[in-house]
C-alpha cells in the first residue's frame, strides 16, 4: 500500500472501523447477535489470549466496529460503548473516582450528571463541587488536597457557557488531576477533548452519532493513561450494548459530517436572524459573535452544531405556550441531535449553585434539524407573533 497521509475527519468519519474483507466484502459490519461463542477445542477454551472473542457480552465484531470508528475519530487508546449518554458519564466518573475523593463539576453541566454526582458519588463516598463555567486557570483555587477529577462540559447544558479548556487542563495536569469531558454538542467532528489533553471524552451517542433520534447509545474514550481503568470497570460491571444499536451508531456516523456542516450554517442562519428580532433578548450561541465565550469557542472549536437557546423579552407563560404549540416543523420533545427541529421551554434557576441565572424573560432552547432553514425562520416568525399576541413584549 502507498505511504498514507494521515487523513482528513471527513475520511474518518467514512472508513474508520470498516473492515469489509473480513465479511465478503459487504460495506457494513454485519448484527452479531450472541451470547455464546464457541471454541474449536479444550486448549483454546482454556487459554483467553488464544480467541479473540469468547462471550457476547465481551465483544463482538458488531460493536468493535464502532468502538474502533470511534477511538480514530477521538484520537484515544480505546473506547468502550454504554446503553445511554447519562451511562457513559456515569462510568467514566467512576472510572477515575474512589471513597473519599472529590469532584469538581462545571455548574452547567448536564442536569442527570448533577443528579448522578449529588445520588450516587455522594453515597460512594466521593464530594461534588460545582464551579463557574468561566474559570479557566482560576480552576486552580478550588482543587482541594483529595481532588481527583474536574469534568468539563462546553458549551455548558441548556446555557452554552464555553469554557476555557486548555486552561483547565493545563492546571490539572500539572496537579496530576483527571479531565473528562461531555463533548455531545461539538462531537469529535467539532472539537477533539484528547488533543486538548482532556484524559477522557464522552459522547451521548443518542444524539448526533445516531443522528435520527431513533437510538440511545454512549460512547467513552480514553487516552493511554486513563484506558485501562475504564476499559476493566467497564467489563468488571457488565456493560453490554445491543448490536442492533451499536449498527445503527455506526451506521449514523457514517453521514455525521454532511449533517453537522447543515446543522452548523442552518443554527448559524438562524440564530443571526433571531438576534436581529425584538422579542429576542439574547441569542445563547457560541457562534454569534456578540455571545461572551465566542473568542474562544473559535479558537478550539470548528463549527458548532444545530442546538442553541434564546432568551426572550419579558411575557407570561401562556406567550411561551402559544410561540411553541402553534409551530409546524418544530417538535416539542427532549433530546436531539436528530434530523428534525425541536422547541423547549427550560428555566435552569434551580439547577445552578456555583453560579446565578438571571434572564430578562423565559427561556427556549432550539433544535435546529434539517429542514430549509427559511421554512423554520416562517415559522418562528410567526411564533413571534403569536407570543406577541398572547401578551409577550418586543
Ligand atoms: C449534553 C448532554 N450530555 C449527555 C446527555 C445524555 O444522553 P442520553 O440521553 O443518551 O443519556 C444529554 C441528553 O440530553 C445531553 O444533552
Amino acid at each position: 500500500m502507498s505511504a498514507k497521509k494521515t487523513p482528513r475527519p471527513d475520511t474518518v468519519i467514512t472508513h474508520a472501523g470498516r473492515t469489509p474483507e473480513d465479511y465478503f466484502g459487504f460495506v457494513n459490519p454485519p448484527v452479531y447477535q450472541g451470547s455464546t461463542v464457541l471454541f474449536p477445542d479444550v486448549a483454546t477454551y482454556r487459554q483467553a489470549s488464544k480467541q479473540r472473542y469468547r462471550y457476547g457480552r465481551r465483544g463482538s465484531p458488531t460493536l468493535e466496529a464502532l468502538e474502533n470508528a470511534i477511538s480514530t475519530l477521538e484520537g484515544a487508546a480505546g473506547t468502550v460503548l454504554e446503553p445511554s449518554g447519562l451511562a457513559a458519564i456515569s462510568i467514566a466518573l467512576m472510572s477515575c473516582l474512589s471513597s473519599g475523593d472529590n469532584v469538581l463539576v462545571v455548574d452547567t453541566a448536564y442536569g442527570p450528571t448533577r443528579n448522578f454526582c449529588d445520588k450516587i458519588l455522594k453515597r460512594m463516598g466521593v464530594s461534588t463541587t460545582y464551579y463557574d463555567p468561566s474559570v479557566g486557570a482560576g480552576i486552580a483555587d478550588l482543587i482541594a488536597g483529595n481532588t481527583r477529577a474536574i469534568f468539563l462540559e462546553s458549551p455548558g447544558s441548556l446555557t452554552f457557557e464555553i469554557q476555557d479548556v486548555p486552561a483547565i487542563v493545563d492546571v490539572a495536569r500539572q496537579r496530576g488531576i483527571s479531565t473528562i469531558m461531555d463533548n455531545t454538542w461539538a462531537t469529535p467532528f467539532f472539537f477533539r477533548p484528547l488533543e486538548h489533553g482532556v484524559d477522557i471524552s464522552v459522547i451521548a451517542a443518542t444524539k448526533y452519532i445516531g443522528g435520527h433520534s431513533d437510538i440511545m447509545l454512549g460512547t467513552v474514550s480514553a487516552n493511554a493513561d486513563h484506558w485501562p481503568s475504564l476499559h476493566d470497570l467497564h467489563g468488571t460491571m457488565g456493560q453490554h450494548v445491543g448490536p442492533d444499536v451499536a449498527y445503527l451508531g455506526q451506521r449514523g456516523l457514517r453521514t455525521m459530517a454532511v449533517r453537522l456542516r447543515q446543522h452548523h450554517a442552518s443554527g448559524l442562519k438562524i440564530a443571526n436572524w433571531l438576534e436581529s428580532r425584538p422579542e429576542v433578548a439574547r441569542v445563547l450561541h457560541p457562534g454569534l459573535e456578540s455571545f461572551p465565550g465566542h473568542d474562544i469557542w473559535r479558537r478550539d472549536f470548528s463549527g458548532a452544531s444545530g442546538l442553541f437557546s434564546i432568551v426572550m423579552q419579558r411575557g407570561p407563560q401562556m406567550a411561551v405556550d402559544a410561540f411553541i404549540d402553534g409551530l409546524d416543523y418544530f417538535g416539542i420533545g427532549a433530546s436531539w441531535g436528530g434530523y428534525e427541529s425541536l422547541a423547549t421551554p427550560f428555566d435552569p434557576s434551580a439547577s445552578r449553585t456555583a453560579t446565578r441565572w438571571q434572564a430578562e424573560g423565559p427561556a427556549i432552547r432550539l433544535h435546529i434539524g434539517l429542514e430549509d432553514p427559511a421554512d423554520l425562520i416562517d415559522d418562528l416568525e410567526a411564533g413571534l407573533e403569536r407570543w406577541r399576541e398572547a401578551g409577550g413584549t418586543g
